[in-house]
């Protein structure tokens, strides 16, 4: 049975974009299924480019409401896709236990650096500031605090003779869109 996943963005959708390609035809193709993308921004580009792909999309706008109120109309909202897995890819809201415990160990997060070095936004920029020779992309299980989840794999990125932030990001991301699709076949199979 292929499993039924939503997406979370924020914003651009890069991974999003990744993953749903990788269902239509690729890695994906035969264990998932993209039922449905959600951002908490109205405005996110990747709310457009999913509709590109003729995957229904949701938004649930955060700004105004207290996290539990958030988190139950998340809940709400996400109930008639029933979903297998929450994947989040730029999602930037951390989550509580009102929306953690309706998907025990079922929410899986990218995160562009090792989540035991560095954690939070920013992390191509706190690479490329720090000289550091390699990042490590990070996919692991979502808890209560700010990528501290359970890690599920890594993945190095040589950033040798990387001389801006722009080719920091386009050699991460470059992995992220390969590597995240390649985890999550492991996890649905
Ligand atoms: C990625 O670098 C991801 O690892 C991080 O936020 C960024 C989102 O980019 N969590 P995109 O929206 O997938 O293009």
């Amino acid at each position: 049975m292929k499993k039924k996943i939503a997406i979370f963005i924020s914003g651009r959708g890069s991974n999003m974009e990744a993953i749903v390609k990788n269902t239509r035809d690729g890695i994906l193709t035969d264990c998932c299924k993209v039922s449905v993308v959600l951002s908490d921004k109205s405005n996110a580009k990747g709310l457009e480019t999913a509709q590109s792909y003729n995957i229904p999309t949701l938004c649930v706008e955060s700004k105004g409401k207290s996290r539990h109120d958030f988190e139950e109309e998340l809940i709400k909202a996400l109930s008639p896709f029933q979903v297998d897995f929450i994947v989040l890819a730029g999602f930037m809201r951390m989550l509580s236990k009102t929306f953690l415990t309706a998907y025990n160990h079922k929410i899986i997060n990218i995160h562009p650096a090792d989540t035991k070095e560095f954690q939070g936004l920013h992390a191509y920029e706190w690479a490329f500031h720090s000289k550091k020779e390699s990042t490590k992309i990070t996919v692991h299980y979502v808890d209560e605090g700010m990528d501290t989840g359970t890690i599920i794999a890594q993945r190095e990125v040589d950033l040798r003779g990387a001389k801006s932030l722009q080719e920091v990001e386009r050699r991460g991301l470059k992995v992220e869109h390969q590597f995240y699709s390649e985890v999550l076949r492991k996890i649905f199979k």
